[in-house]
């Protein structure tokens, strides 16, 4: 038997769309697996009666087979699904993981980052590595088509999740087809200064670069109350605010000291708007870790 803790992950941080991501120190998900003639799926935790139990359906079935790696296999959900904080990723990071160790395939992290996105792509109709990334390899990740990149970076976070669910097909819908030549020049000067920041792990620097004036004016109408509770936090001494991934759940970057009063200030400005949210003091992390074998 293998147990993994898979960290959640946010991706995108506003200037990186579907190229960059971030290990989240909490929430986790928990898998636990054990060899089995056939696969079973149990899913216990934060929303899992929203998660099929039918390898076919559910994100881990498709790492199963890529990795011929049958299992009796329990995920106890610690990311809610739906929230922009990379859950079907979590729980394909960590059967990766755990499946590999089980049965001795001998893969590297990143040679099962493919293979993790593999079973993204069950759910979220679109096969991106920008949360399996984070949720395998941890810190902050750059991924292409070809190939990722991750450094480790000392950041506070604040995500703050409104009890609103937002599907990443419904969220990719409202992504432009095109965009300015000046909104690109834009973008690439901020994700470049954001990767800078990063390496740094200067908070500044970091929110500086969140900025993204294509993909998330788009995404933050299908939030209510984001722009309140960006002011909100920013106002609270926040470094960056943005879109987590493709929503709802909203993330800001901070400095030392900072989280506690981002993280009210955030939470006050969704209840005026009528909404329920809970909020998450976290850091950029670790990524999957064997608990038990
Ligand atoms: N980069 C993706 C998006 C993350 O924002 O749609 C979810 O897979």
């Amino acid at each position: 038997m293998v147990t993994v803790r898979a960290p959640a992950t946010s991706a995108n941080l506003g200037s990186g769309f579907d190229v960059f991501g971030a290990a989240l120190s909490r929430p986790a998900d928990v898998v636990t697996v054990e060899k089995a003639a056939e696969t079973t799926i149990e899913v216990t935790g934060v929303g899992a009666q929203y998660i099929p139990e039918d390898p076919e359906k559910n994100t881990v079935g498709a790492v199963v087979e890529a990795l011929d790696a049958p299992a009796r296999i329990h995920i106890d959900k610690g990311v809610r699904p739906a929230s922009g904080l990379g859950s079907s990723a979590a729980s394909a990071a960590g059967a990766a993981v755990a499946l590999n160790r089980l049965y001795d395939r001998g893969l590297s992290r990143s040679e099962l980052v493919p293979i993790a996105a593999e079973g993204e792509a069950v759910v979220s109709g679109v096969a991106h590595s920008d949360n399996v990334a984070p949720s395998i390899l941890g810190g902050f990740t750059v991924t292409t088509t070809e190939e990722t990149h991750s450094v480790d970076a000392a950041i506070p976070i604040v995500v703050c999740l409104p009890d609103v669910a937002v599907s990443t097909r419904d969220a990719r819908r409202v992504v432009p087809e095109t965009a300015s030549m000046d909104a690109l020049v834009e973008t690439v000067g901020n994700a470049a200064t954001l990767a800078v920041g990063m390496c740094r792990s200067d908070p500044d620097l970091v929110g500086a670069g969140m900025n993204d004036p294509i993909v998330t004016p788009e995404r933050a109408r299908l939030i209510t109350g984001y722009d309140d509770v960006r002011r909100a936090a920013f106002d609270a001494g926040a470094a960056g605010v943005t879109v987590s991934g493709a929503g709802p759940a909203i993330i800001s970057v901070c400095r030392d000291g900072d989280r506690r009063g981002v993280a009210a200030a955030m939470l006050d400005a969704f209840a005026d708007a009528g909404i329920d949210a809970r909020a998450y003091q976290t850091r950029i992390g670790q990524g999957s870790v064997v608990l038990d074998e």
